[in-house]
């Protein structure tokens, strides 16, 4: 395995000449990424996202323009390691085409080290040392290069089993080809370890999962249903509820579960499942709840963005049941001018032991109104296992982020959540923003969501026979923040002209419209057209639309996409 580090200069001339001429290009990434030397497939850790890109902005470039060129580029890049140590005396032809890495700490592949020796390699001072199997390798160079950034230094000294069943995509041929170009020796005989010790998956006990959804990533499972499911059911059946997970499903005893509500200076307060139920009137919210990076997959289209490749159906509408969360906060003595912002902190954690956790501003967790629930139900029966068993947080109107699943601890701060998908995820950036340029902190976290349509039936591509006298279009169309969806307008011809679809759904107080409406419209077919370019648009109550193309909402990571949803069919002669 080879090193981009010596590469660099080679590969920043060579990706700047191509950007331009394949930016935007995906195919080639999905076959070739993987096999470019430092540029590995990568799932960001925090995100489970299984994409092309590494975090570090020249990576990210390597994916979008491997389009053709990549044969070429990677013999490239290999010649030009050859030629690089031929001339710089730092590492021998035979080094590279060995896939060793210069170094001047780098021991021969074949010695052999005690676990006690590995254990004093944990800083980049020290050098970073890591076992797999019984091997021992020294990934300090690739440290930099790594896609989930500085989460690697969490294997530092140890072994990166646990790590690699966390994150399953390490598990690929080519990570483990990369991982080989950094092996230094291997344990000694003493402490050679069975294959699998440590190695215990975090993921055993994830509940099973309906056959028909499309996997975005297994683990951390994260999966929409078919898209037509949706417009087929007011509510979603909660087994093809989209799942969106960021670590391991915990497995969490009903009967020993404690939610903890606390607060400086207020009485705090441990409650048992059956105090949720019993000690707070139960309320019922019909509630859209929707994954900001829904429809992800249309900005992928235009630039390679980072994250899931979630269609239309990270987005589903259910009856949630439980305790008002400004009902268990004023039973503490939480008075809303005192606070900013409630917490919440899910029991699924990360192998450093930090839980999946985000916050929500105390107006809209305080506002009797506003609907906020600690959800014990769902559509009438106890909360699924992936969707929080047994208690999580909807936030009605809010993305789907701060809708905390598994909740073990809420408290009031003056402070938001210093939580990654509080402050460095889930955010919106200007089109013009790059992985080079982008600064997390001067975007607010996503809080309301806003209007959002797209077309269930007809699916893209399929087709209708010209014998048919009429087309029947169906879909959803819900706005954020208890904004109703006041019209759906539909087109046939590309946005030319549009027709009104007729909605359905519940009505709901105004200010309060959680749920989504969902819409048809059936309509003469065009006479004479081949090919049908389907459009629909959707109007909520403070009159706000879609935009009407996904280009100038593009941003990095893909989220908010929400322009006019489009699909073609043929008509069939
Ligand atoms: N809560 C916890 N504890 N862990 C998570 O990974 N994912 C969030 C949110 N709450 C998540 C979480 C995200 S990004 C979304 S979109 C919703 O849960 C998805 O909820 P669902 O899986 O019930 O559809």
């Amino acid at each position: 395995m080879l090193s981009l580090g010596c590469t660099r200069p080679f590969m920043t001339g060579l990706l700047k000449t191509l950007r331009c001429l394949t930016q935007g290009s995906n195919s080639f990434q999905k076959i070739f990424a993987g096999r470019v030397l430092a540029c590995p497939q990568s799932t960001d850790s925090k995100t489970g996202n299984e994409h092309w890109h590494t975090g570090k902005r020249w990576h990210f470039t390597v994916a979008g323009l491997l389009t053709g060129t990549g044969g070429v580029l990677i013999w490239g890049l290999h010649k030009n390691q050859v030629e690089r140590a031929k001339t710089k005396d730092t590492i021998s032809t035979e080094q590279v085409d060995n896939h060793e890495m210069p170094s001047g700490n780098r021991q021969s592949g074949s010695q052999t080290y005690t676990r006690a020796e590995v254990i004093q390699h944990k800083t980049l001072a020290d050098r970073v040392w890591v076992t797999y199997l019984n091997d021992v390798y020294d990934i300090t160079d690739f440290i930099e290069l790594h896609p989930g950034g500085e989460r690697i230094m969490l294997a530092a000294g140890g072994a990166l089993e646990p790590f690699w069943a966390m994150y399953a995509v390490h598990k690929q041929e080519h990570v483990l080809d990369i991982l080989k170009g950094y092996k230094i020796g291997e344990l000694c005989s003493e402490d050679k370890r069975e294959a699998n010790l440590n190695a215990s998956d975090p993921y055993i006990k994830e509940p099973q999962r309906h056959p028909a959804f499309r996997v975005n990533s297994s683990k951390p499972f994260n999966a929409e249903p078919p898209a037509d499911i949706l417009a087929a059911n007011y509510l979603t059946p909660n087994d093809l509820f989209f799942k969106r997970n960021h670590l391991p499903v915990p497995d969490i005893n009903p009967l020993t579960y404690r939610l903890q509500i606390e607060g400086e200076g207020i009485k705090s307060l441990s409650l048992s499942l059956e105090e949720i139920h019993s000690k707070f009137p139960k309320h019922t919210v019909i509630a859209t709840l929707q994954c900001a990076g829904n429809r992800r997959s249309e900005m992928n289209k235009i630039k390679q963005v980072k994250g899931l490749d979630w269609g239309i159906a990270a987005i589903g509408n259910a009856s949630w049941s439980g305790a008002k969360l400004c009902d268990v906060l004023t039973s503490v003595g939480v008075k809303e001018e005192e606070w900013e912002h409630v917490h919440f902190e899910g029991l699924d954690k990360d192998l450093s032991g930090t839980p999946y956790a985000a916050s929500i501003p105390i107006h809209k967790a305080m506002d009797k109104h506003g609907d906020v629930l600690l959800a014990y139900e769902m559509n009438g029966e106890d909360l699924p296992k992936d969707h929080g068993f047994p208690v999580r947080v909807i936030v009605p109107g809010i993305v789907g982020a701060r809708n905390v699943k598994w909740v073990g601890r809420i408290f009031v701060s003056k402070e938001e959540s210093t939580s990654h998908w509080q402050q460095n995820d889930y955010k919106g950036f200007s089109p013009s923003v790059d992985w080079d340029t982008v600064d997390f902190r001067t975007a607010p976290a996503i809080q309301d969501l806003p209007v959002q349509s797209a077309i269930t039936e007809p699916h893209n591509g399929s087709n209708i026979s010209a014998t048919c006298e009429e087309i029947t279009v169906k879909g959803y169309a819900w706005s954020g923040g208890g904004r109703e969806i006041i019209r759906v307008d539909v087109s046939l011809d590309g946005g030319k002209s549009w027709q009104v679809a007729s909605l359905t759904g519940q009505q709901q107080k105004a200010g309060r419209a959680w749920a989504w409406k969902l819409w048809t419209l059936t309509a003469p077919l065009p006479i004479g057209q081949e090919q049908l370019e389907i459009v629909c648009k959707a109007v909520d109550s403070s009159y706000n639309v879609q935009p009407d193309t996904v280009a100038p909402i593009w941003n990095l990571r893909g989220v908010l996409s929400n322009a006019w949803h489009r699909i073609y069919i043929s008509v069939q002669k």
